[in-house]
């Protein structure tokens, strides 16, 4: 067993727990890694309005949920996104295996994908490759994925293209492993995801096929967490804390782009995150929104965002703000 320990930050007490999770509340300091001074006072940036989750339908149902997007508001900067850029400096320089990745083949679509972002912060490219997407990681707060068209053995197929994921500079996944991923098609990308090629599968690879250069698109995704790290590629063997005042909502915005001279496409994630106490009081409708959704979560999909353990608690908590 690998015993680590946890610090607890307001009275520097050291306790082990049976997992490589260190618990604080440093977004910016990895899971398995002590935040190096006293963040409990620190205050996430809310997730704004328009990312929140929706209730669509009578029943739960994976969505595209899919929306235009306006370029003028693509990578937006914020408070957190120095912290951000810091902590994507860190870990690039001491665990660059676990956040970078470049499939063979990858090269030209992570260059394209590169120039696009450094050229919308404002900065010219000058390396090739891997190189000039790793640059642009560094100048937004976002993660970036780059999938490359390939040809498919299927003549039946509507089109016989398919993306694969052959690039990425990710440093805030939401407990799953960039090196896992590389050279998959979607279907395979999302294997893990409880009744993705039922409700979506098929519809995300033609929504990524169709996708035009002029029309970019948005969604978002969320989860309930029991950590607040954004580096966070595994899941702990059990929950980390079980009362709802100490879990997180994790809320991410996700942007798609098709590049123009490799016919490539940059998925874009940023990750946004409030403790769940200051979420519900947003509002009744909040709560009840997210009260509605845990309860139609079926439980395979809740037990894959890890939400199964605090699932039934979360949701007699929540009634006194609905
Ligand atoms: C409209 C397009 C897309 C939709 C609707 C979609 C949907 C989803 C959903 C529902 C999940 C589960 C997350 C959760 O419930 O907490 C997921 C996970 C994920 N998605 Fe997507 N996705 C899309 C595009 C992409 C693209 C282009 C990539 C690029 C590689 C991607 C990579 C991932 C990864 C790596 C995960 C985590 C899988 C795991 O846990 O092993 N997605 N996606």
């Amino acid at each position: 067993m690998t015993a680590v320990f946890a610090c607890n930050q307001s009275d520097a007490r050291i306790t082990v727990v049976e997992s490589i999770h260190v618990q604080h509340r440093d977004p910016f300091t990895p899971y398995d890694e002590t935040p190096s001074f006293d963040y409990s006072s620190f205050e996430a940036l809310p997730p704004s309005d328009e990312i929140l989750p929706q209730v669509v339908g009578e029943e739960f149902r994976h969505r595209l949920g899919t929306r235009p997007l306006d370029l003028t508001n693509w990578l937006p900067t914020d408070r957190e996104t120095a912290p951000t850029i810091a902590m994507k400096r860190k870990l690039l320089a001491e665990r660059r295996d676990e956040v970078v990745s470049l499939f063979p083949g990858g090269d030209d679509v992570a260059q394209e994908a590169g120039e696009l972002v450094s050229q919308w912060a404002g900065c010219v490219s000058t390396r090739n490759g891997i190189d000039a997407l790793i640059d642009s990681a560094l100048l937004v707060a976002d993660d970036l994925l780059v999938l490359k068209p390939s040809r498919t053995n299927d003549r039946h197929a509507d089109n016989s293209q398919e993306l694969l994921f052959v690039a990425g500079v990710v440093c805030a996944p939401s407990r799953w492993r960039l090196s896992a991923k590389m050279g998959l098609d979607m279907l395979k990308v999302h294997r893990p995801v409880p009744k993705y090629s039922d409700h979506i599968g098929s519809g995300v690879n033609t929504t990524m096929q169709r996708l035009a250069v002029e029309r970019p698109l948005w969604r978002s995704n969320w989860t309930l967490m029991d950590h607040p790290a954004l580096f966070q590629p595994t899941s702990p063997p059990k929950p980390l804390v079980m009362h709802p005042d100490e879990l997180w909502i994790r809320i991410e915005r996700e942007t798609f782009r098709r590049l123009s001279q490799t016919g490539g496409l940059l998925f874009t994630i940023r990750e946004f995150q409030q403790p769940l106490v200051d979420y519900v009081r947003r509002g009744r409708d909040v709560a009840q929104t997210l009260r509605t959704l845990l309860q139609r979560l079926p439980d395979d999909v809740a037990r894959y965002k890890t939400i199964l353990p605090y699932r039934a608690s979360t949701i007699e908590w929540l009634e006194r703000f609905c």
